[in-house]
């Protein structure tokens, strides 16, 4: 396992962002997030490109933005919800570093993530529900499961702890 690199995956709500900022500050690495490499690219938020494009183009932009941070190195990435249930990005993902799931229980995503419109996957409760079930194989497959809930500060020191850093 890569131990420069590091992705956070997990549910919307997770704090992927979060943790990712406050890691990168510590360990004084580069922080990326896959949705805004999107759309810096797409010139549009992630909301206007499911509107205007759908969810396919969505998926094929979220694909291209994973496949160009890959030569890089020392950098934390948070991907989008659904970056690493996908198959293929998920294999790529851990053979190219360490896979840390923050993992989400039900009651804090419902209670994280509103049906305010900004994610679109979020706003058909009964399909927010869906998806969190379906994605938990997928997440289960990261090299490190941590519970969400922990305050940030803990969830950094235990990823360093685990990395040896
Ligand atoms: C998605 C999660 C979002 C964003 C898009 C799709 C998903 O990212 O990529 O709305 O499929 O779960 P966050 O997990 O950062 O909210």
């Amino acid at each position: 396992m890569n131990t420069n690199k590091i992705y956070l995956v997990g549910f919307m709500g997770a704090g992927k962002s979060t943790v990712a900022r406050a890691l990168g500050r510590r360990l004084g690495w580069r922080i990326e997030d896959i949705d805004e490499v999107v759309e810096a690219r797409e010139r549009a938020t992630v909301s206007e490109i499911f509107a205007a494009r759908g969810e396919p183009y969505f998926r094929l932009a979220e694909r291209e933005a994973l496949r160009r941070l890959l030569p890089l190195e020392h950098v934390v990435v948070a991907t989008g919800g659904g970056t690493y249930a996908d198959p293929e990005n998920r294999r790529v993902i851990n053979s190219d570093g360490a896979a840390i799931w923050l993992d989400l229980p039900w009651t804090a995503a419902i209670g994280r993530v509103p049906a305010d419109g900004r994610r679109p996957l979020a706003s058909d409760r009964a399909q927010f529900a869906a998806l969190y079930h379906s994605r938990r194989q997928a997440y289960q497959q990261a090299h490190l499961r941590l519970d969400a809930t922990s305050p940030v500060e803990e969830l950094v020191e235990r990823i360093l702890d685990w990395l040896g850093y």
